[in-house]
């Protein structure tokens, strides 16, 4: 019996790295996906065809979730195609690297609109439209939201963020038998560590410095959420749990 049969997902940025690790481990395990993804057709086609090979339905959303009106919009579309929904999962991330001292106003808005204000904003329109079939949801941070990574300021703030939003949100829907966790992961070899300054020689260092002596990929990140969005994780709640290979010990 597949632990996640009949059940259907919202990923946002489903559609490549660690979303599109979690959009196919749950559809191994039965689960219908529908990835929300901002610009990169080609990638989310090309997921649709992966979840499909596995058995299950994939609804495409193309919508960038730092504008209200298009999360608006998604959700509405996403009532249209899949009638209910039982877990979202919070992935999409965007912001801009660099010196604290530079941070804009704009890349500090692109990174909390992204990263923090979008999972509020989708977590309401998934109450207003799916009330009656929601069970969890799990939201994507990073250790760089309660440590320093390099260059890393707008979006640590906004993982700081997100991770007290999870705690305030696990508060208030623990009655109507919502789970609302987060996962923080360390580095982990996505497109996203291009955007590191030194990317080699960071790389290097967080290798050297994690006693399991490798940096993460995005399999170690899906079976945890796989399991945060299940029955089995019923009784956590609220809270952010670091996948890391020991790197912040
Ligand atoms: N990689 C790491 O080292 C690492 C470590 C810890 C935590 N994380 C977290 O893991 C999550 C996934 O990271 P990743 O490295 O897999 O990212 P990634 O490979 O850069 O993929 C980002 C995804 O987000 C989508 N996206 C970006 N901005 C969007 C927007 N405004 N609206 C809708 N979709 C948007 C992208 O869609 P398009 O391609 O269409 O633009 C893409 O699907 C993030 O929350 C990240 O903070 C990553």
């Amino acid at each position: 019996m597949k632990k996640h049969k009949g059940k259907k997902a919202l990923i946002t940025g489903g559609s490549r790295g660690i979303g599109l690790a979690i959009a196919l481990h749950l559809a191994s395990e039965g689960t219908d996906i529908a990835i929300n993804f901002r610009r990169d057709e080609e990638a989310a086609s090309k997921a649709a065809e992966e979840i499909e090979k596995l058995g299950q339905k994939a609804l495409l959303l193309k919508a960038d979730i730092s504008d209200h009106k298009e999360i608006k919009e998604m959700f509405v579309k996403l009532k249209d195609s899949f009638g209910d929904l039982n877990y979202f999962v919070s992935n999409a991330v965007s912001g801009v690297l660099g010196p604290a001292e530079r941070i804009g106003r704009l890349g500090w808005k692109r990174a909390l609109d992204t990263n923090a204000r979008a999972f509020m904003l989708c977590v309401q329109e998934a109450l207003k439209h799916f009330d009656n079939s929601i069970t969890s949801i799990v939201a994507i941070s990073s250790i760089g939201g309660q440590t320093v990574l390099p260059g890393y300021t707008a979006v640590g703030a906004s993982k700081a963020a997100l991770e007290s939003l999870v705690r305030y949100f696990g508060r208030e829907f623990a009655p109507r038998g919502i789970n609302v966790n987060a996962v923080s992961g360390g580095p982990i070899y996505t497109a996203s560590l291009d955007y590191f300054p030194e990317k080699e020689k960071v790389i290097e260092e967080w290798k050297n410095r994690t006693p399991s002596g490798r940096i993460g990929t995005p399999e170690d990140i899906a079976p945890v959420v796989s399991f945060l969005l299940s029955e089995e994780a019923a009784w956590i709640q609220g809270q952010t749990i670091t996948i890391d290979g020991g790197l912040t010990l």
